[in-house]
């Protein structure tokens, strides 16, 4: 529907010009980007994708690969067992936050904060630390619809500075809430943080999401149909962190951002979108990213977002 399509454009020249918020750099690479990336999709389940800006630019997924390993651990667990080891419960509290500590707790709030997907993380299965990468890369190429590759640099990069998600790691050895070998699922963890996507790429995978598991553009199965409510529930409870409570009062979805600049969201049984652009509020949110969803949901369209049909 060009209507849509021309609202994007309007958005993109609008927002284009805000120069607000911050690179992220506690990862060094993150800090390479370029501050003028800006890329909006939206992919249909019918398969039409409405696109503006950059959406081919390749950028790491960071945190919203969490959601998808979720998802892996969903798969390998079951519901009840998965929860008795990561809890779904919103912290309130920075994505970084250091665990409570309280040793009666003997698992994180939820998947979606640093310490409960690091957990998450660790409890993919697999012989070995080969065997577990390549599963996880499987996954996420079923929800691309193509190869995915690690970004070694990013990967590296975390992997010798993120001091903060080891001492994490370390705590919840210390209270029986994870096991060893830590060393390996913070790499597994580092390594899926650098997963490299694009805006694009995203949208379908938020796609997949709103179309109960299935990849529209492919047709392939990346999750069972069974894990997609409790996906989407801890997605709208906790994948926007201290900000999730005004996220769901101003856009109404359920969502998930990462550092480096994208946000992705889901429009059960209609869509899934995308936005990527790197500066950064004090919540570790898009500034331009944020500015596009309310907008999106305050456009006539924005009905979509309330659950009415899009009519695209
Ligand atoms: O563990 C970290 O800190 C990063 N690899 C991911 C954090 C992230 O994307 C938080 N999102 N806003």
């Amino acid at each position: 529907m060009a209507q849509v399509q021309t609202f994007l454009e309007q958005l993109y020249h609008e927002f284009k010009g805000i120069t607000d918020g911050k690179l992220a750099s506690y990862i060094p690479e993150l800090a390479r980007a370029d501050p003028g990336w800006f890329g909006i999709s939206i992919v249909t389940l019918d398969g039409r994708s409405f696109e503006v800006g950059d959406v081919a630019q390749k950028f790491t997924i960071q945190s919203i690969s969490k959601v998808f390993v979720y998802g892996m651990a969903l798969e390998d667990y079951g519901r009840e067992k998965l929860l008795r080891k990561v809890g779904v419960e919103p912290t309130g509290d920075p994505f970084n936050s250091l665990i409570r500590l309280d040793e009666d707790s003997k698992r994180p709030d939820n998947p979606m904060v640093n310490a409960g997907a690091i957990a998450t993380t660790g409890l993919i299965t697999g012989s070995d630390p080969a065997e577990r990468l390549n599963r996880m890369l499987s996954m996420f190429e079923r929800y691309v619809g193509n190869e995915v590759f690690v970004d070694v640099s990013t990967f590296m990069s975390e992997k010798t500075t993120g001091h903060r998600n080891r001492a994490m790691a370390h705590l919840m050895l210390n209270f029986g809430m994870i096991e060893q070998p830590i060393e390996e699922a913070l790499d597994l963890y580092f390594q899926q943080c650098a997963v490299l996507v694009t805006t694009h790429d995203l949208a379908v995978m938020a796609a997949t999401l709103a179309n109960q598991g299935v990849n529209p553009i492919t047709g392939q199965r990346a999750v069972g149909s069974e894990h997609v409510r409790d996906i989407l529930s801890v997605m709208y409870t906790c994948g926007m962190y201290n900000f999730a409570g005004e996220w769901a009062f101003r856009v109404g979805i359920p969502a998930k951002s990462g550092v480096s600049g994208g946000i992705m969201a889901v429009v059960p049984n209609q869509a899934g979108i995308a936005v990527f652009s790197p500066l950064l509020d004090g919540h570790g949110n898009s500034v331009r990213g944020l500015k596009v969803f309310e907008a999106l949901s305050r456009f006539e369209l924005g009905g979509f977002l309330r659950g009415h049909q899009l009519g695209l």
